[in-house]
């Protein structure tokens, strides 16, 4: 099996810096790519600020944050990514410039690197064609928020080599996170249960069935969920939701699990998206529900 200890991580968002900070503080050297300045120096101080977080509680000695720090280094060119033993690609969720990055990734990096994606919505498999290699190509599915969750969905494209699958899931393993093995089909594991869960639960709303009160409450003491469907979409944001059911109702238009419910169409158009704009199933002040 290939051993990962160089990484490199394209994209320094929300999950890239997660997954850069994850990386480093179990041990990889790790270098970042990102498109915008602004970008990277908000995600630089994300990781800063996580680690600092982490020292404070007590969860990791400063020696420990230390080492991290230092073992992360930003570039601006994608040839700094031509010794990286695994390249994790974060960048935005459109598959044409996904597929242009592996293109170039496949020129750029080393002919036994692995590519991962770490996205939540499309194929592993048009990216590991674009990339020129696509045995070397494999699904790198972490969970926001990276430090915290759990989770890493490693996703075996068709033609994903035995070696890059163990390799990817023992990278996650030493990121300290489970990886649970997944084939390239919408939402993988984890969102192929959720999304239909959720958009059933907007449907019942608009039969009219419950109210959106006890659909939620139904399923945190029902289930013992955390929060409930109607919550939970407008915590992850309806407009991510929407994307993702739309993404699937178009490969798959014949299959009536991924219909887009009309309610969750309007209140996008409404720009209702949920917590993040105060408004969505319920009214929002910051965190909390009114
Ligand atoms: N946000 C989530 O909850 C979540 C969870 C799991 C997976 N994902 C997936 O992770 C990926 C990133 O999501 P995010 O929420 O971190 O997005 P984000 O918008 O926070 O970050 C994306 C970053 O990529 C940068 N970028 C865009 N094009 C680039 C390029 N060509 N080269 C270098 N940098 C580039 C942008 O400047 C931006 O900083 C997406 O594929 C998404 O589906 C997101």
């Amino acid at each position: 099996m290939s051993e990962i200890r160089k990484v490199g991580v394209v994209g320094c968002g929300l999950m890239g810096s997660g997954i850069t900070q994850v990386a480093a503080a179990s041990g990889h050297e790790v270098v970042v790519l990102e498109a915008d300045a602004a970008a990277l120096e908000k995600g630089l101080g994300r990781i800063r600020g996580s680690l600092d977080k982490l020292v404070e509680k007590e969860k990791i000695p400063a020696d420990v944050r230390d080492r991290a720090l230092s073992a992360i280094t930003s570039a601006d060119s994608i040839d700094a990514l031509a010794d990286r033993d695994l390249v994790v690609e974060a960048i935005v969720e459109d598959l044409d410039v996904k597929k242009d990055l592996f293109a170039k990734l496949g020129a750029a990096t080393k002919a036994e690197a692995i590519l991962a994606s770490n996205t939540s919505s499309f194929p592993i498999g048009e990216m590991a064609e674009a990339s020129g290699r696509p045995e070397r190509v494999v699904g790198l599915h972490f969970f926001n928020p990276v430090q915290l969750m759990k989770l890493v969905e490693v996703v075996k494209a068709p033609k994903t080599s035995d070696d890059v699958l163990a390799a990817a899931r023992d990278f996650a393993a030493r990121c300290g996170k489970t990886p649970i093995t997944a084939s390239d089909t919408p939402g993988f594991v984890v969102n192929r249960l959720l999304v239909p869960y959720l958009v059933e639960a907007i449907r019942m709303l608009e039969r009219g069935e419950a109210t959106k009160e006890d659909i939620d409450t139904g399923m945190m003491l029902g289930c013992g969920h955390p929060m409930g469907p109607l919550t939970l979409l407008d915590y992850v944001g309806l407009d991510t939701t929407l994307f993702i059911i739309e993404g699937w109702h178009r490969r798959f238009p014949d299959d009536p699990l991924f219909v887009p419910p009309r309610t969750l169409r309007d209140k996008v158009a409404a720009g209702e998206l949920g917590r993040k704009t105060g408004r969505g199933f319920y009214a929002w002040e910051g965190d909390k529900k009114k």
